[in-house]
Protein backbone atom coordinates (compact mmCIF):
# COMPACT_ATOMS: atom_id res chain seq x y z
CA UNK A 1 0.00 0.00 0.00
CA UNK A 2 1.18 3.85 -1.21
CA UNK A 3 0.45 5.79 2.26
CA UNK A 4 0.31 10.04 2.50
CA UNK A 5 0.77 10.93 6.06
CA UNK A 6 -0.96 13.75 6.57
CA UNK A 7 0.32 15.12 10.11
CA UNK A 8 3.51 13.71 10.76
CA UNK A 9 4.20 14.35 14.55
CA UNK A 10 4.18 11.65 16.76
CA UNK A 11 1.78 9.35 15.72
CA UNK A 12 2.89 10.19 11.75
CA UNK A 13 6.74 8.65 13.03
CA UNK A 14 4.81 5.06 14.96
CA UNK A 15 2.23 4.63 11.95
CA UNK A 16 5.75 5.29 9.35
CA UNK A 17 7.53 2.98 11.31
CA UNK A 18 4.67 0.27 11.43
CA UNK A 19 3.94 1.01 7.68
CA UNK A 20 7.31 0.03 6.50
CA UNK A 21 7.52 -2.70 9.22
CA UNK A 22 4.66 -4.49 7.31
CA UNK A 23 6.39 -3.17 3.52
CA UNK A 24 4.37 -0.68 2.80
CA UNK A 25 5.67 2.45 1.01
CA UNK A 26 5.25 6.26 2.55
CA UNK A 27 4.90 7.99 -0.48
CA UNK A 28 4.19 11.76 0.94
CA UNK A 29 4.26 13.27 4.31
CA UNK A 30 2.82 17.04 5.46
CA UNK A 31 3.44 18.86 8.56
CA UNK A 32 2.83 22.21 9.82
CA UNK A 33 6.16 24.00 8.13
CA UNK A 34 6.00 21.68 4.88
CA UNK A 35 5.86 18.47 3.24
CA UNK A 36 7.90 16.25 0.91
CA UNK A 37 5.66 14.29 -1.68
CA UNK A 38 2.98 13.62 -4.05
CA UNK A 39 -0.65 13.18 -2.29
CA UNK A 40 -1.42 11.90 -5.61
CA UNK A 41 0.82 9.25 -5.33
CA UNK A 42 -0.45 7.57 -2.96
CA UNK A 43 -3.56 4.86 -2.24
CA UNK A 44 -4.76 5.78 0.73
CA UNK A 45 -4.02 8.83 3.48
CA UNK A 46 -3.74 8.66 7.28
CA UNK A 47 -4.39 11.59 8.78
CA UNK A 48 -2.88 12.43 12.09
CA UNK A 49 -2.41 16.55 12.41
CA UNK A 50 -4.23 18.97 14.50
CA UNK A 51 -8.00 20.25 15.45
CA UNK A 52 -7.95 23.17 12.47
CA UNK A 53 -5.80 21.40 9.70
CA UNK A 54 -7.85 18.33 9.79
CA UNK A 55 -10.92 19.14 7.86
CA UNK A 56 -8.49 20.87 4.96
CA UNK A 57 -6.84 17.40 4.56
CA UNK A 58 -10.08 15.47 4.20
CA UNK A 59 -11.16 17.71 2.08
CA UNK A 60 -7.78 17.79 -0.43
CA UNK A 61 -8.33 14.37 -0.31
CA UNK A 62 -11.91 13.85 -1.45
CA UNK A 63 -10.44 15.90 -4.20
CA UNK A 64 -7.99 13.75 -5.31
CA UNK A 65 -10.13 11.18 -4.72
CA UNK A 66 -7.82 9.22 -2.28
CA UNK A 67 -9.47 7.83 0.56
CA UNK A 68 -8.52 8.87 3.67
CA UNK A 69 -8.47 7.61 7.62
CA UNK A 70 -8.69 10.16 9.93
CA UNK A 71 -7.79 10.11 13.72
CA UNK A 72 -7.42 13.97 14.81
CA UNK A 73 -9.64 14.77 17.13
CA UNK A 74 -11.37 18.29 18.33
CA UNK A 75 -13.53 18.81 14.72
CA UNK A 76 -16.31 16.96 15.10
CA UNK A 77 -18.46 19.90 15.39
CA UNK A 78 -17.85 19.71 11.45
CA UNK A 79 -18.04 16.39 11.08
CA UNK A 80 -22.08 15.92 9.58
CA UNK A 81 -20.84 18.72 6.87
CA UNK A 82 -18.06 16.55 6.10
CA UNK A 83 -19.86 13.56 5.82
CA UNK A 84 -22.32 14.88 3.67
CA UNK A 85 -19.34 16.31 1.34
CA UNK A 86 -17.90 13.32 1.11
CA UNK A 87 -21.50 11.90 -0.23
CA UNK A 88 -21.65 14.59 -2.69
CA UNK A 89 -18.55 14.04 -4.05
CA UNK A 90 -18.22 10.20 -3.40
CA UNK A 91 -15.22 10.51 -1.55
CA UNK A 92 -13.95 7.76 1.08
CA UNK A 93 -13.50 8.89 4.71
CA UNK A 94 -13.11 6.90 7.39
CA UNK A 95 -12.93 8.38 11.48
CA UNK A 96 -12.06 6.93 14.67
CA UNK A 97 -11.61 9.00 18.08
CA UNK A 98 -9.63 6.22 18.79
CA UNK A 99 -7.99 3.51 16.85
CA UNK A 100 -7.03 0.94 19.17
CA UNK A 101 -8.37 -2.29 18.96
CA UNK A 102 -8.64 -2.87 23.09
CA UNK A 103 -10.40 0.72 23.20
CA UNK A 104 -13.24 -0.20 20.29
CA UNK A 105 -13.93 -3.59 22.42
CA UNK A 106 -14.01 -0.92 25.21
CA UNK A 107 -16.83 1.09 23.20
CA UNK A 108 -18.94 -1.81 22.38
CA UNK A 109 -18.61 -2.58 26.63
CA UNK A 110 -19.47 1.29 27.41
CA UNK A 111 -22.53 0.48 25.16
CA UNK A 112 -24.09 -2.64 26.54
CA UNK A 113 -23.52 -1.18 30.49
CA UNK A 114 -25.07 1.90 29.12
CA UNK A 115 -27.86 0.30 27.88
CA UNK A 116 -28.28 -2.35 31.40
CA UNK A 117 -28.00 0.64 33.17
CA UNK A 118 -30.98 2.70 31.81
CA UNK A 119 -32.92 0.66 34.56
CA UNK A 120 -30.70 1.52 37.12
CA UNK A 121 -31.49 5.67 38.08
CA UNK A 122 -29.60 5.55 41.28
CA UNK A 123 -26.32 4.88 39.87
CA UNK A 124 -24.98 8.33 38.43
CA UNK A 125 -22.37 8.11 35.17
CA UNK A 126 -19.02 9.45 34.78
CA UNK A 127 -16.10 9.58 32.33
CA UNK A 128 -12.53 10.51 33.28
CA UNK A 129 -10.17 11.02 30.85
CA UNK A 130 -6.19 11.35 31.10
CA UNK A 131 -3.79 12.69 28.72
CA UNK A 132 -0.28 13.64 27.64
CA UNK A 133 0.35 17.62 28.54
CA UNK A 134 0.63 18.29 24.53
CA UNK A 135 -2.77 17.36 23.89
CA UNK A 136 -4.76 20.54 22.27
CA UNK A 137 -8.45 19.26 22.74
CA UNK A 138 -10.58 18.46 25.71
CA UNK A 139 -12.26 16.18 26.82
CA UNK A 140 -11.01 13.93 24.24
CA UNK A 141 -12.78 12.64 21.40
CA UNK A 142 -12.88 9.30 23.12
CA UNK A 143 -14.36 10.11 26.10
CA UNK A 144 -17.07 12.06 23.59
CA UNK A 145 -18.10 8.34 21.84
CA UNK A 146 -17.92 6.87 25.37
CA UNK A 147 -20.79 9.93 26.24
CA UNK A 148 -22.91 8.59 23.43
CA UNK A 149 -24.55 5.84 24.85
CA UNK A 150 -24.45 7.13 28.18
CA UNK A 151 -26.60 10.05 27.28
CA UNK A 152 -28.63 7.90 25.13
CA UNK A 153 -29.62 5.29 27.16
CA UNK A 154 -29.17 6.92 31.22
CA UNK A 155 -30.62 10.35 32.62
CA UNK A 156 -28.00 12.95 31.69
CA UNK A 157 -28.81 14.74 28.83
CA UNK A 158 -25.42 16.25 27.70
CA UNK A 159 -21.71 16.58 29.04
CA UNK A 160 -20.31 18.93 30.88
CA UNK A 161 -16.28 19.28 32.09
CA UNK A 162 -17.97 20.66 35.01
CA UNK A 163 -17.70 19.18 38.39
CA UNK A 164 -21.30 19.71 39.22
CA UNK A 165 -23.98 17.74 41.31
CA UNK A 166 -26.77 17.60 38.60
CA UNK A 167 -28.34 14.11 36.99
CA UNK A 168 -28.75 16.23 33.50
CA UNK A 169 -25.49 16.79 32.98
CA UNK A 170 -23.01 13.84 32.28
CA UNK A 171 -19.53 15.39 34.30
CA UNK A 172 -16.23 14.39 32.20
CA UNK A 173 -13.04 15.01 33.71
CA UNK A 174 -10.01 15.61 31.50
CA UNK A 175 -6.67 15.49 33.17
CA UNK A 176 -3.61 16.09 31.90
CA UNK A 177 -0.20 14.87 33.22
CA UNK A 178 3.36 13.87 31.72
CA UNK A 179 3.61 11.50 28.87
CA UNK A 180 0.24 9.60 29.55
CA UNK A 181 -0.79 8.02 26.14
CA UNK A 182 -4.65 7.86 27.53
CA UNK A 183 -6.33 6.51 30.14
CA UNK A 184 -10.74 6.46 30.31
CA UNK A 185 -12.76 5.37 32.98
CA UNK A 186 -16.30 5.21 32.62
CA UNK A 187 -18.34 4.65 36.41
CA UNK A 188 -21.50 4.16 37.68
CA UNK A 189 -21.70 5.38 41.63
CA UNK A 190 -24.79 4.42 43.85
CA UNK A 191 -24.97 5.17 47.55
CA UNK A 192 -24.50 1.28 47.94
CA UNK A 193 -21.61 0.78 45.40
CA UNK A 194 -19.87 1.25 42.28
CA UNK A 195 -18.83 -0.28 38.79
CA UNK A 196 -15.92 1.27 36.42
CA UNK A 197 -14.61 -0.21 33.44
CA UNK A 198 -11.42 1.13 32.77
CA UNK A 199 -8.89 0.90 29.45
CA UNK A 200 -5.45 2.12 29.72
CA UNK A 201 -3.15 2.70 26.24
CA UNK A 202 0.28 1.33 27.43
CA UNK A 203 1.96 3.21 24.07
CA UNK A 204 1.24 4.62 20.32
CA UNK A 205 1.50 1.49 18.24
CA UNK A 206 -2.42 0.25 19.34
CA UNK A 207 -3.96 3.49 17.54
CA UNK A 208 -0.99 3.36 14.54
CA UNK A 209 -1.92 -0.50 14.00
CA UNK A 210 -5.33 0.12 13.86
CA UNK A 211 -4.99 2.98 11.50
CA UNK A 212 -3.39 1.04 9.12
CA UNK A 213 -5.46 -2.08 9.33
CA UNK A 214 -8.59 0.73 8.86
CA UNK A 215 -6.47 2.32 5.49
CA UNK A 216 -6.33 -1.81 4.34
CA UNK A 217 -9.67 -2.01 4.95
CA UNK A 218 -10.99 1.27 3.59
CA UNK A 219 -9.44 1.15 -0.17
CA UNK A 220 -11.80 0.62 -3.08
CA UNK A 221 -14.61 1.63 -0.84
CA UNK A 222 -16.84 5.03 -0.63
CA UNK A 223 -19.08 6.66 1.97
CA UNK A 224 -18.12 7.16 5.72
CA UNK A 225 -17.18 4.70 7.89
CA UNK A 226 -15.52 3.53 11.35
CA UNK A 227 -13.70 1.03 13.18
CA UNK A 228 -16.92 -0.77 14.15
CA UNK A 229 -17.28 -1.66 10.31
CA UNK A 230 -13.73 -2.60 10.11
CA UNK A 231 -14.19 -4.86 13.14
CA UNK A 232 -17.77 -6.27 12.29
CA UNK A 233 -18.90 -4.47 16.24
CA UNK A 234 -22.11 -3.01 14.26
N1 LIG B 1 -7.79 8.58 16.92
C1 LIG B 1 -6.75 8.07 17.60
O1 LIG B 1 -6.64 6.86 17.82
C2 LIG B 1 -5.69 9.02 18.09
C3 LIG B 1 -4.56 8.55 18.78
C4 LIG B 1 -3.55 9.46 19.13
C5 LIG B 1 -3.69 10.80 18.79
N2 LIG B 1 -4.81 11.21 18.15
C6 LIG B 1 -4.98 12.60 17.68
O2 LIG B 1 -4.19 12.73 16.52
C7 LIG B 1 -3.76 14.08 16.39
C8 LIG B 1 -2.24 14.11 16.22
O3 LIG B 1 -1.62 13.54 17.36
P1 LIG B 1 -0.02 13.53 17.54
O4 LIG B 1 0.20 13.00 18.89
O5 LIG B 1 0.64 12.91 16.37
O6 LIG B 1 0.25 15.11 17.51
P2 LIG B 1 1.62 15.88 17.20
O7 LIG B 1 2.79 15.07 17.63
O8 LIG B 1 1.44 17.25 17.76
O9 LIG B 1 1.68 15.95 15.60
C9 LIG B 1 0.79 16.73 14.87
C10 LIG B 1 1.32 16.82 13.47
O10 LIG B 1 0.41 17.58 12.68
C11 LIG B 1 1.15 18.60 12.02
N3 LIG B 1 0.30 19.77 11.75
C12 LIG B 1 -0.21 20.66 12.62
N4 LIG B 1 -0.90 21.59 11.95
C13 LIG B 1 -0.80 21.27 10.63
C14 LIG B 1 -1.25 21.88 9.43
N5 LIG B 1 -1.97 23.00 9.44
N6 LIG B 1 -0.97 21.27 8.26
C15 LIG B 1 -0.25 20.13 8.22
N7 LIG B 1 0.23 19.52 9.32
C16 LIG B 1 -0.05 20.11 10.50
C17 LIG B 1 2.28 18.95 12.98
O11 LIG B 1 3.30 19.61 12.25
P3 LIG B 1 4.68 20.05 12.98
O12 LIG B 1 5.45 18.76 13.15
O13 LIG B 1 5.32 20.95 11.98
O14 LIG B 1 4.29 20.70 14.26
C18 LIG B 1 2.67 17.53 13.39
O15 LIG B 1 3.46 16.92 12.39
C19 LIG B 1 -4.30 14.79 17.63
O16 LIG B 1 -5.55 15.38 17.31
C20 LIG B 1 -4.52 13.67 18.63
O17 LIG B 1 -5.51 13.97 19.58
C21 LIG B 1 -5.80 10.35 17.79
Amino acid sequence: MKIALLGYGKMGHVIERLAQAAGHEIVATRWLGGHSGVLNDADVAIEFSAPHAAVGHIKECFNARIPVVCGTTGWLEEFESVSKLCAEQHGTLLYASNFSIGVQLFFYLNERLASLMKDHPSYRPSIEEIHHIHKLDAPSGTAISLSQPILEFCSPEKWTLEEVQDSALLPIKARREGEVNGTHTVRYDSLIDAIEIKHEAHSREGFAFGALKAAEWIIGKTGVYSMKDVLNLT
